[in-house]
């Protein structure tokens, strides 16, 4: 018996990275998973890889920042697959600019795709999730959301309004069965810091962190597993620091 048997999840973002670990992790524990991603190409790349070794997965091109490509998603995946049990809100982007520099545009692409999109996914699953009485959100935030993020204000405020929708949207649901947590990942070996920092200063990093390391991807597959499953009832509302001890509060 896997963890995650007979459920299906929608993970954006999960083309690369963080949310194709999450993707490939669930779809071992027994899910049908949709690949919600921005980047066409990566997302069948992505399904092609779980199909091959014999798990359900749906590629859907998919805007986390624009509704109507969000229901269009959702719709996807209620034909493909019947159901909706999970939701990883994990697609974002950041971009440096220091605050005087940045255009609002920028701002707005940001809190856009990272706070906006977490919106939208989710409002867009909350009616199935009640109508079974069972389900669960995952967010993803960031330690930038407590330490703040030098040229990344943008980043910092999305990543702190993730953990504030957390909370409004567990106290909403968490009569109904459905839990909302967050995860909030330390820096991890992606391509997203590398967008801002050299690979020396990102593996400089583990100096400050007491495991001793960075993250790698798959760090943060076994805490999303616990959180989307059974066993995590009783969680709701919380976030959970996944940072090798970077931040201890
Ligand atoms: N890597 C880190 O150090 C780190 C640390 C803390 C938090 N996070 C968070 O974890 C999550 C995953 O990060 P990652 O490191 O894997 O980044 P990544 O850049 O490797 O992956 C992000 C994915 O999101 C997709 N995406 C971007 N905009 C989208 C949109 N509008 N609609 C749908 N998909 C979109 C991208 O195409 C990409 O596949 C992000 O929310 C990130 O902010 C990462």
């Amino acid at each position: 018996m896997n963890r995650l048997d007979g459920r299906v999840a929608i993970i954006t973002g999960a083309g690369q990275g963080i949310g194709k670990a999450i993707a490939l992790g669930m779809a071992r524990e027994g899910a049908a998973v949709v690949i919600a991603e921005i980047n066409g190409g990566n997302a069948q790349e992505v399904q092609s890889e779980l199909q091959e070794s014999g798990q359900r997965a749906l590629a859907v091109p998919t805007d986390v920042s624009r509704e109507e490509s969000v229901l269009a998603m959702v719709e996807r995946c209620l034909k493909e697959f019947g159901r909706i049990d999970i939701l990883v809100n994990n697609a974002g982007i950041y971009p440096v600019s220091p605050v005087e520099e940045m255009a609002e545009e920028e701002w707005n692409r940001v809190i856009g795709t990272n706070l906006i999109g977490t919106f939208l996914c989710s409002k867009a699953v909350v009616p199935r999730l009640l109508e079974q009485r069972w389900g669960r959100i995952i967010n993803m935030t960031s330690g930038r959301a407590f330490q703040g993020a030098k040229d990344g204000a943008h980043y910092a405020a999305s990543k702190a309004g993730i953990i504030g929708f957390t909370k409004a949207l567990a106290l909403e649901l968490a009569l109904c069965g459905v839990t909302v947590n967050a995860i909030c990942p330390g820096v991890t070996d992606t391509a997203q810091p590398r967008g801002h920092r050299t690979e020396e200063e990102l593996y400089g990093m583990a100096a400050r962190i007491p495991l001793g390391r960075i993250g790698q991807v798959d760090d943060l597959v076994g805490p999303a597993i616990f959180l989307a499953s059974d066993a995590a009832g009783f969680v709701t509302g919380q976030t959970v620091l996944v940072n090798g001890g970077a931040i201890m509060w």
